[in-house]
């Protein structure tokens, strides 16, 4: 048995995806959440400056005395994951629970992958893919454009912009014929319903925040790592800019108030 909470980090809201499945998953677990919202985008950084910056967050949620870390973020995912590796508590990224969905979900051995330029170029989710079954063909896309869109609210399936951007970003997958789409950044699934209606829907959507966090979830239960009956859950969210946007899209995300439980913190001073 642990009490202690569980820490969850990406560069802004992407996370949050995890959160969720969390929340449903294990309601009676207390999360710590650090979104380095001053410093988004992490995606079109490069490699040293993105694994500076998942080392302070991760020292950021041990200062928070968490008993797991889940890199809710696929660019520290595919960067920075031999740090996550020495951690003094279990670590979890999103890349190998979402290859191994997506490998069970396709049918025509076609998936699709999405993700920041610093995930598709790392080509983490192809060498997982490829392990796991030598015959799947997988299409890549950098869609660096969707994480502004989501940081900036422009998440309704209404949004033209948005689905403007989609359409371009996602032809090619779309005719290449995949089955299988790898949301590779923990943004895409909260903008899920615009990438669906452009992909179609016989193409089945794999959100790797949920899926990492299923995996966390039962490697806690089978470490006996949850927490005891009658602890209370807490719930704490860190930013690292104006907390205003990032506290009305995740209460728009989560379905639920976070008011009074998001603090901006200072990343030189902490
Ligand atoms: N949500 C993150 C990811 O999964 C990062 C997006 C970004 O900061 O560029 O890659």
């Amino acid at each position: 048995m642990d009490n202690r909470p569980i820490g969850v980090f990406d560069s802004g809201l992407g996370g949050l995806t995890a959160v969720k499945e969390l929340e449903q998953a294990l309601p009676q677990e207390s999360v710590v959440y650090f979104g380095d919202t001053g410093r988004v985008p992490y995606g079109t950084r490069g490699r040293d400056t993105i694994r500076r910056y998942a080392a302070q967050d991760m020292a950021f949620l041990m200062k928070q005395d968490v008993k797991a870390v889940l890199a809710a973020c696929g660019t520290v995912s595919s960067t920075a994951g031999d740090i996550g590796q020495a951690l003094p508590v279990p670590y979890f990224d999103v890349i190998g629970p979402a290859a191994r969905a997506a490998a069970a979900r396709t049918q025509n051995k076609k998936i699709g992958v999405i993700g920041t330029s610093a995930t598709i170029h790392s080509d983490a989710y192809r060498k997982a893919l490829l392990k796991l079954d030598y015959q799947i063909q997988v299409y890549s896309q950098p869609c660096p454009l969707f994480v502004p869109l989501v940081e900036n609210a422009f998440v309704s399936p209404q949004e033209e912009v948005t689905r403007l951007v989609a359409q371009r970003y996602l032809g090619p997958i779309r005719e290449a014929g995949v089955d299988t789409l790898i949301l590779g950044c923990t943004h895409y699934p909260i903008i899920s319903a615009t990438i669906g209606s452009v992909m179609g829907r016989s193409v089945a959507l794999i959100d790797p925040g949920k899926e990492a966090a299923l995996a966390l979830a039962g490697r806690l239960r089978e470490k006996d790592m949850l927490c005891g009956p009658g602890s209370p859950r807490q719930a704490a969210f860190y930013v690292t800019d104006e907390p205003e946007s990032f506290t009305s899209v995740a209460e728009l995300f989560l379905g639920h108030s976070i008011q009074g439980r998001t603090q901006r913190i200072d990343m030189e001073n902490t």
